[in-house]
């Protein structure tokens, strides 16, 4: 694996790679001192140009875990705002050694077009409305080892809730929970779906998926609650009547926490919009049962980020094993 740039390029063997690669840097991150050489020659640079909290930081503390050098770039203090083009920018960050390039940007396809461009080692952190393969690899990793499934997902009911149309997690995250053989049901209003679903009864080429348009018809049935993140900063139409109309549809409200089987999950990417997806109190999943498994993605994610940059390098097993 050169670079990591969508989840359609890796197979069923490269994800359980990928992932059982996770366990062990896991493993890593439990220890007293919770880091190794395996990278301490390599120079990551995130390269961010939309807002993140937790996906940069991720990857920075994982190449950190990892004793890798690292640079931010922001793009809001460089000279992108005196005129540099995006090209130039890679390639003077590229000339000062950078070894591994962590992208976001708005445009789809960017992370790809930067391979291109320069040497370095090319890891999408989230492409428009494309596709953000960490944020896939990490919620299949929570998800299987919070249902001590290895790297088996056959026969868990997923529903996955909301913004599909502008989501890159759902392209992501839907792929590989398909792929370790996960049931992927897709909840949301027409609108909310992608534009290639409207006006055909057939699921397009590409989503493993089925379609429901009710939520009250699929909760009762479901091991996994994903919600998705109202993508407000990306709709240049009306997608919803209001927020309130979308929650009273389409979030979590007691009434629908209470039909939740007992020993179901719920998970979200974050940022979560509360009183709009997530309209409970989630303090009180535990008491129906359901497993909040929300501050585990984020904390598996750091482990997760670090098996890509690890695998990226194809360093040899004992560069984790050192401390
Ligand atoms: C997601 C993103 O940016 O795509 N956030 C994340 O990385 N955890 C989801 C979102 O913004 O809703």
């Amino acid at each position: 694996m050169r670079h990591l740039i969508s989840l359609d390029d890796l197979d069923a063997a490269d994800i359980a790679g990928l992932l059982s690669t996770a366990d062990h840097m896991a493993e890593v991150l439990g220890r007293p001192q919770p880091k190794v050489p395996a990278l301490r020659t390599k120079t990551v640079c995130s390269l961010f140009f939309e807002d993140s909290t937790r996906t940069r930081l991720s990857f920075e503390t994982a190449a950190k875990r990892l004793s890798a050098e690292t640079l931010t770039f922001t793009a809001s203090s460089s000279s992108v705002n005196k005129g540099e083009s995006l090209r130039d920018t890679v390639e003077t960050l590229a000339a000062m050694g950078v070894d591994v390039f962590v992208v976001r940007h708005k445009t789809a396809g960017l992370p790809l077009s930067i391979t291109r461009w320069c040497d370095a080692r090319v890891v999408n952190a989230g492409d428009g409305a494309h596709q953000h393969p960490t944020q896939g690899l990490l919620d299949a990793f929570t998800l299987s080892r919070a249902l001590r499934r290895g790297n088996d997902l056959s026969g868990v009911r997923v529903a996955m809730v909301g913004d599909i149309r502008h989501s890159r997690v759902a392209r992501s995250t839907v792929r590989a929970l398909h792929v370790l053989g996960a049931s992927v049901t897709l909840v949301a209003p027409a609108s909310l779906l992608p534009a290639a679903f409207v006006g055909s009864d057939t699921v397009p080429e590409g989503w493993p998926v089925s379609v429901s348009h009710s939520l009250d018809d699929v909760i009762g049935d479901i091991d996994v609650l994903y919600l998705l993140r109202m993508q407000r900063e990306r709709m240049d139409n009306a997608f919803i009547s209001s927020p309130g109309e979308y929650s009273a549809h389409f979030g979590l409200t007691d009434a629908r926490l209470s039909r939740l089987r007992r020993g179901s999950v719920l998970m979200h990417p974050g940022p979560m919009n509360h009183g709009i997806e997530v309209a409970v109190d989630l303090d009180t999943l535990a008491d129906h049962g359901v497993a909040n498994l929300i501050t585990r993605q984020v904390t598996n994610g750091i482990a997760v980020r670090m098996s890509v940059l690890f695998t990226l390098f194809g360093t040899g097993s004992e560069a984790i094993d050192g401390q």
